[in-house]
């Protein structure tokens, strides 16, 4: 197969060339009768449907099925999906695809909440891994085969192992073809969410991809780290486990009828851009990013933190938290991906041979921000690692059951012991902190009042302004 060929980007610029008459919807009708900008009207006159030539997501045969398939062809699936609602639909539609209502999932427990809502969904009963900590990142770490192990010993019924690779702070680990070896040797299906992950395919330096080691299920976020639109994904599935129209039916479920041509042609683009990377422009990715590191190095007070993702990088300024860095950089036009309390996470452009990055105004604007942030800093608390739950647990009630009981909010500092009626969920970056129906232990409320002191924002059923938590009567 060609995969410089961009059939759908093609389809749509030959559609658009013959200046065709819209009798049809979206009813912006190619633009025209938008208030949006120009520049941003101009997207819209790509804005199509499903006309004749260009398709049809749900059934498709022509130019998506060609574009789907030479994306098949490059990660090496059965099949592989586009995604117009992210790798949440994708979570979701690798969960139905394979439990039902009280069935044994193992999931990792770091994972995005979708993955949570998906089980949530369905009804089914998670066993909640909690990998190591990671003390480079200071983040929760990536699983290791002998806790999947054992999980896998604990709970023989388990319909999946549901993965989190690389962790949003680009950790990847060592140990991911032998979990996956372990699952298949007990006919257990893995499923990974790689929404950070859709450029390991390039090989070295980058981490091996998921479904390269055998995953049966992957889900990427072509938008996080590919030049795709917002919202684009992909799903890959390679499998003697889940079955790929389980999986095709599921998404036409929870997909929209009306998908994005704007978002599946950009998903086309970015599958072709990531297959033409060669090694030249690996060459020039790894240099770029190393006198970019070398640049941040020799800025007063920065701490540079490198992670298994080349494309991530940590930053973290003495004595300042990373919302205080963060919020300093933002003055100077700089914006990070998240902030944390000791850190900034800045995601690196996958930049291919022709790009020469403006790395020294970029070093006037840090050096700037650092010099805003004063001497006095607002010295990150430190959070008790103990708030990392360890090892296996599950949930007092699944999620599922909690919406018909009876619930009543309460102050944080009687919650202890109490069943959470809400998850809460530090965001950026997603990762649920309580689950709904755990049991909130001290711990949760250290890390929950030390998150908040230092400006975390959050998201779920939440009055943490009033210190209070949503709790199981
Ligand atoms: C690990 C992980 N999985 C899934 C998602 C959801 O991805 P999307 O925003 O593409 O729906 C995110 C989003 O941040 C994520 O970090």
């Amino acid at each position: 197969m060609n995969q410089n060929d961009r059939p759908l980007v093609q389809a749509l610029q030959y559609f658009n060339e013959q200046t065709p008459v819209s009798f049809h919807v979206p009813g912006h009708k190619h633009g025209l009768l938008s208030g949006l900008p120009h520049k941003m009207r101009q997207a819209l006159t790509y804005d199509f449907t499903e006309l004749t030539g260009l398709d049809d997501l749900h059934e498709a045969e022509g130019v998506i099925q060609e574009a789907e398939s030479l994306l098949s062809d490059l990660y090496r699936s059965d099949r592989s999906f586009f995604l117009v609602n992210g790798s949440t639909v994708g979570n979701l539609a690798m969960i139905y695809a394979a439990c039902r209502a009280d069935d044994t999932i193992i999931v990792q427990r770091n994972a995005h909440k979708s993955v949570f809502h998906a089980i949530e969904l369905t009804g089914a009963r998670p066993v909640l891994l909690s990998p190591p900590w990671d003390a480079h990142t200071r983040t929760p770490g990536v699983l290791t085969p002998d806790q999947v192990e054992r999980a896998l010993a604990a709970y023989p019924h388990a319909k999946a192992v549901v993965l989190t690779y690389p962790t949003y702070y680009g950790i990847a680990g060592e140990g991911l073809r032998e979990i996956i070896e372990l699952c298949h040797s007990r006919s257990v299906p893995v499923l990974v969410d790689e929404a950070h992950g859709a450029h390991f395919i390039i090989g070295e330096p980058f981490p091996r991809s998921a479904i390269e080691m055998g995953a049966d299920v992957v889900v990427h976020s072509a938008h996080k780290t590919l030049p795709a639109m917002t919202m684009g994904s992909f799903l890959h599935v390679r499998s003697d486990h889940i079955s790929e129209k389980k999986i095709a039916h599921y998404l036409q479920m929870l997909q929209s009828s009306s998908p994005s041509y704007v978002i599946m042609a950009s998903l086309d683009d970015a599958r072709a851009y990531v297959a033409s990377y060669k090694d030249n422009d690996k060459r020039n990715f790894v240099a770029l990013r190393f006198s970019f590191i070398q640049m941040l190095k020799r800025i007063d007070r920065l701490e540079i933190v490198e992670t298994d993702d080349p494309l991530k990088l940590l930053i973290r300024a003495e004595g300042h938290s990373g919302f205080a860095l963060q919020a300093a950089l933002e003055a100077e036009g700089i914006y990070a991906e998240l902030a944390d309390t000791y850190q900034i996470l800045f995601i690196l452009p996958l930049w291919n041979e022709q790009f020469t990055p403006p790395l020294q105004a970029w070093k006037e604007k840090m050096v700037a921000a650092v010099t805003n942030l004063g001497k006095v800093g607002d010295t990150p608390i430190s959070i008790s690692l103990a708030a990392w739950p360890d090892g296996i647990s599950t949930l007092a009630y699944p999620p599922i059951s909690i919406t018909d009981m009876e619930t009543e909010w309460i102050s944080m500092n009687e919650a202890e012991g109490r069943i959470s009626a809400a998850s809460v969920i530090p965001y950026p970056p997603g990762i649920p902190l309580l689950v709904k129906g755990e049991e909130i232990k001290e711990s949760h409320i250290q890390e929950l009042s030390a998150l908040m002191k230092v400006g975390a924002r959050f998201q779920g059923t939440v009055r943490l302004a009033e210190k209070e938590l949503f709790v199981l009567k």
